[in-house]
Order: C-alpha cells, then structure tokens, then sequence
C-alpha cells in the first residue's frame, strides 16, 4: 500500500473537478439520445421506474466499488484489478475483471463517436437555418464521406482532450462545460413543457403501466443503468485512481447516481413533450431524436435556434463522455507502453475511429450488433465481475477501508449488494435475456 500512496499517478486537483468529470462521464449520449429511445420501445413508465431500481441497486453499489479499487491500487482498471487481487492473496488472473471492463469500454467508444458526429452535424445544421426545409438536415448528413467527416471530427476532438492529460485537458473541458450543460438543459426542458405536450409526456413517463413489461424490459434496463452511469467500462476505476486517499467515496457515488439519473428524467421531460406535439410514435426507435425533433424544429417558431441548441447540448455531453471512454484504455496502454500520452492517445483513437468507421455504413451494425454487445452483454457482464471481485474476492475490511467515510448503513448496502443482490440479478437477467433473445 505505501508504493500505491507514493505512487506519481497524476490526481485531480478538487473534489469539485473530480465531481464535474465523472457527472461529465455519467451524463452523456446514454441521457439524451439511447435513454429516450429505450423507454419508448420499453412501454414507458413501467421501464423509467425499473431503470430506477437498477440504478439503485445495481449501478450505485457498482460505482462504489470501482471507485474504491481505482482509488486503493492508483492504476487503471486492469493493472488496478491484478494489483490488489494479489494483494489480498488471490490470483493476479482477477485482471479479467478489469480486461471485460475495458473492452466493454474501449466498444462503446467506436459507435459513440458515430452518433456524437451526427450529434454535431445537426447542430450545426440548426444554427445554419437547415431546419428551415423538412429535410434540412440531411445536407449536413446526408452521404457517408460525410457521416465519416463528422465521426472523424469528434474523434478527433476527444483525441485532443484527452492527449492533454487529466488537469491540461479533462479536467478543464468537463469544469467549463458541465455547468453550461445544466443551463442549457434547463432552459430547453421549460421551453418544452410550456410550448409541448407536457401532460402526455408526464403520463407517459410517470404514469405506472405494467403491460409491456417482459424480462427483456429487465435486461435493457439494467443495460441502460450502466451505460448512462458509466459502470463496468473501467471509466471509475481510471477516475477512481485519480482520486486523493481522503476522498468521500459513498457521498460522491450518491451525488454521481442522483446527478445522472436527474439528467435523465429532465431529458424525458424535454424530449416527450415535443414528440407528442407533434404524435410522432414514442417507440421511433434508435433514431427518435434524429428523426422526430427535425420534424418538429422545422414547424416552431426560432426551430432552427432551439435545435441547434438542442443538439449542442447533447454534443457537451458526448464529449465530457468520449473522452473518460478513451482515457480508460488509454491509462492502461501509457501505464505498459513507452509511447506517451499523446501517441497513446492518437493510436487508441485512431483504431477506435476505424471500427466505427464500419458503423457509418451500417445502422444495424452500430445501432444493433455493437450496441447490443455492449449495452445489454458486455456492461451487465462487467458490472456481475466487479461485483463478485468486490464482494467475494476482496476481504471486507480492505473495502471497509476504502470506503472509510461512509456511513454503517450505506457501508452494509453496498456490501450486501455487491456480494449477494448484483451477482445474483445479473446473473439470472443475465441468462434468462440471452436464453430469450436466442428463442
Ligand atoms: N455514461 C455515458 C453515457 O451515458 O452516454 C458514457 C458511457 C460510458 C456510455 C460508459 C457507455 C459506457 F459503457
């Protein structure tokens, strides 16, 4: 433990920075773009208030936990995950835990920066008065070169960032743009509740309709949770090991969670109330935002302007997001390699861009295959391995150490559900979805 404390691993310079970027990589496309689009194809309320549960159940307890490996081994996930299995006796092989984590990662990052780049081709669409024509946009992305344009142009971007290191880059972008994300987000959500739907959509978000709800409602829920809280994608383990030993880790998992989950009922109360303005079908599937916001932008008065904020919005959010995905893989390659930060980051980046690369030419690649992987195979799987690392493979009392600020009762929660409830779920959901989906 003291090489760990000696350790010159860069760390974030306030809890305020480390708060900014992590609620930076929790909020993010999974709020704005894939949130919305579940719950429609979900059935709604039944699906809002099961996502609920498995944040609290599932997701919280998890984020506990991956920030307290990352804070006590001070590595990236899969160097940290190796590091105290040995520690605590255990064989160094509990660095799958970490592998899972960053490959689940390191694929979502290919296809999230897809539909970041479309994110940002319809802002820009907005603000130049493409809204204006009903199909407007489609001259900002209409033909693949320059779907890839875009995908190539946010990739970059997250590359830049990242290459700058934790203070120089992430640090600076997540503190200046996580707040203006909070005003533009309030600002749109009362525009649409007093100018859209806003009864259907309260309804339709809150209102309790168990008849869609199968054990795929399940699987996609808990899939959802840990994409939108960035979990079991060795993000909070990397940020986790940024963190200074006398951290509150407990009081900054709760804020993370409730922050998220917040962003995500307010994106629902955005988005619906304009959806059914217009009667567009809520379960629109992966396009909703692309499809049914254009629509309604082109007919309401200063569309144009409230678009291309919308869509800025969502790009603030995918970007304090992209650059936590890449940086996870990119602390464990600058940990074992001799390139330096910036190549790493270029050559990671790089190789992530081209795999997404073939998403631009498929939606059913990117939209189905990749996000299927990942979302609803990969993250739970990652989430069930932190879980068992944290509750079966390390003692308790090095958790009970790490997690030294909170309280007995939120202490004995986490326990209990890192070493029964999670494994346990995820584990049946786990099953039971696949034994369903391959039926
Ligand atoms: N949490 C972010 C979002 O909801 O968009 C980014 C993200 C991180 C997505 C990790 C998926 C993931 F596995």
């Amino acid at each position: 433990m003291a090489a760990a404390l000696a350790s010159t691993h860069a760390h974030w310079s306030s809890r305020f920075a480390f708060i900014m970027a992590a609620v930076g990589s929790a909020v993010g496309l999974g709020n704005l773009w894939r949130f919305p689009f579940m719950t429609g194809q979900n059935g709604g309320s039944a699906f809002v208030l099961i996502y609920i549960g498995c944040v609290l159940l599932f997701a919280l307890p998890v984020l506990m936990a991956e920030l307290a490996i990352g804070r006590h081994a001070q590595q990236s996930a899969i160097t940290s995950t190796r590091k105290m299995a040995i520690e605590a006796g255990k064989s160094g092989k509990w660095s799958i835990v970490g592998w899972v984590c960053t490959a689940a990662g390191f694929l979502v990052l290919t296809t999230y920066s897809v539909i970041a780049g479309q994110v940002m081709a319809f802002s820009a669409a907005g603000f130049a008065g493409g809204f204006a024509q009903p199909d407007g946009a489609t001259m900002f992305y209409g033909t693949d070169g320059v779907k890839m344009l875009w995908h190539f142009g946010f990739m970059v971007l997250t590359i830049l960032v990242v290459s700058r290191g934790l203070k120089g880059g992430i640090e600076r972008v997540a503190t200046i743009l996580m707040p203006l994300f909070f005003l533009v987000l309030i600002g749109l959500t009362v525009y649409s509740l007093i100018n859209g739907a806003a009864g259907a959509a309260l309804t339709y978000l809150f209102a309790p309709d168990f008849s869609a709800v199968t054990g795929q409602t399940f699987i996609a829920a808990l899939g959802q949770a840990f994409f939108s809280v960035s979990v079991a994608s060795a993000i909070m383990i990397t940020y986790g090991s940024y963190l200074p030993r006398d951290s509150n880790i407990g009081s900054s998992s709760v804020l993370i969670v409730s922050a998220d989950t917040l962003v995500a009922l307010i994106a629902g109360l955005m988005i619906f109330p304009i959806v059914f303005m217009v009667g567009m079908d809520p379960a629109a599937g992966l396009g909703l935002i692309f499809t049914a916001l254009p629509q309604v932008f082109s007919t309401m008065p200063a569309g144009n302007f409230i678009g291309g904020a919308f869509f800025a919005l969502a790009f603030i959010a995918a970007l304090t997001s992209s650059i936590s995905l890449l940086e996870a893989t990119v602390a464990f390659v600058e940990e074992n390699a001799s390139f330096g930060r910036s190549m790493t980051a270029w050559l990671l980046g790089g190789f992530a861009f081209m795999i997404g690369a073939g998403a631009v030419y498929s939606e059913a690649f990117a939209g189905g295959f990749v996000d299927v992987l990942s979302g609803q195979i990969l993250l739970p799987l990652g989430g069930f391995l932190v879980a068992v690392f944290a509750g079966w493979v390390i003692p308790k009392s090095l958790m009970r150490t790490e997690l030294s600020h909170a309280s007995p009762g939120l202490f004995a929660f986490f326990h209990f559900a890192v070493r029964y409830i999670v494994p346990v779920a995820i584990g049946s959901i786990l099953v039971l979805g696949l034994d369903d989906r391959f039926n």
